[in-house]
């Protein structure tokens, strides 16, 4: 059986496998990696891809990861925090263009205290119910997680980076562990959490083993949704002279992702659609089945620099959306309205 079709059946492949779908020279065999991931994803999803509305709401961070612009020894970042009311603000207007769920993403904030993102979280939820929050605001006690879940939020994302704790710790200070960041993980998904995890392709110092590692992670911690983009340097971290990631290889780690998870939420993120003007419609047409266009306020948008480049999609969350609908529109897709929760099985029509 070759590999591709090995992949979609059992989805797992032996490590020396993984490497050698994810480096293979073999046009043919690439070509098949990509149609299969795209009717995987076109099984379960049916040419609907997911809206979620991210607000960036703080970009203050105490932490100094080596590869992001709001790390805290970047003295050039102008940063911000956006209050409760413009947040809900953000939300009504997501709510009004047909998002139905909210992503809240920040830096480690030590301002926003367990009580002051309760009382956010069950705001939201008060005038938003029918809507789904996800949390994606880094490393905290399991208390803590615990606390905002019985708040009401759905759903966390914490990028795992890396699965190899020796590139972890090249890409951070001394003192953050990989364990740390797993065992957080495992937290969040013993509460309840829909998790999802992932990684930047083409980081630094990034072997292909490692990127096998991270397949081999995910397998076990079996996420609800997995996030990888590119990696992109940022003028102002130790990382600037870096290369960015290729767009083949994050799309072939999304088609592989898409075959090893069928029923994932697995986005095509802002840095996919930073590294090429058409990334997003890519990523669809490798197996992403979600998009985040952003409702951040334009003036603190621009301040959350977490790369160059960083799209801001033109401007108001409106004319994002038009973009995005139109893209998708061009290869027959279609964004729906719908909270998109994790089903680990296709459910019954
Ligand atoms: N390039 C690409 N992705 C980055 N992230 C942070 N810095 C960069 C960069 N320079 C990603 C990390 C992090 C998420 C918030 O953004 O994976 O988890
Ligand atoms: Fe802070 Fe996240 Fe950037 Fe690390 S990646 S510096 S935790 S915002």
């Amino acid at each position: 059986m070759d590999l591709v079709t090995k992949l979609a059946t059992e989805h797992i492949l032996k490590e020396d496998e993984f490497k050698t779908l994810l480096l293979t020279e073999k046009v043919a065999e690439r070509n098949k990696l990509f149609s299969y991931a795209q009717q995987v994803a076109i099984f379960n999803f049916n040419k609907q891809i997911y809206i979620r509305g991210l607000i960036e709401f703080t970009n203050h961070c105490q932490k100094d990861c080596f590869y992001c612009g709001l790390r805290c020894s970047n003295k050039y970042v102008s940063r911000y925090r956006l209050t409760k009311e413009q947040i809900l603000t953000c939300c009504k207007r997501g709510y009004n263009l047909g998002f139905r769920t909210f992503v809240l993403q920040g830096g480690e904030d030590h301002y926003f205290t367990d009580d002051v993102m309760c009382d956010i979280i069950s705001a939201i939820k008060m005038y938003f119910p029918d809507c789904a929050i996800t949390l994606s605001i880094g490393e905290r006690t399991r208390r803590s997680y615990q606390r905002l879940y019985d708040a009401g939020a759905d759903r966390y994302l914490l990028r795992h980076e890396t699965a190899d704790s020796l590139h972890y710790s090249r890409l951070h200070p001394p003192s953050y562990k990989l364990s740390t960041r797993l065992d957080c993980l495992r937290d969040l998904k013993e509460i309840g959490f829909q998790v999802g995890a992932g990684f930047m392709v083409g980081a630094p110092y990034e072997v292909p083993e490692y990127l096998v590692g991270d397949f081999l992670y995910l397998k076990e911690l079996e996420p609800a949704m997995i996030g990888i983009g590119p990696f992109i340097p940022q003028q102002d971290t130790p990382f600037r002279h870096q290369e960015p990631g290729s767009l083949e290889m994050t799309l072939r780690c999304i088609a592989i992702l898409r075959l090893m998870f069928p029923r994932a939420l697995i986005p095509a993120t802002t840095a996919l659609a930073t590294l090429h003007p058409n990334g997003r419609v890519h990523g669809i047409l490798s197996g992403a089945n979600v998009i985040m266009p952003n409702l951040t306020p334009e003036d603190e948008r621009d301040k959350y620099t977490l790369y160059d480049g960083k799209t801001t999609a033109s401007g108001e969350a409106v004319s994002s959306l038009r973009l995005v609908n139109s893209q998708l529109r061009n290869i027959g897709y279609e964004m729906v309205v719908d909270r998109g929760d994790y089903t680990p099985e296709l459910p019954e029509e």
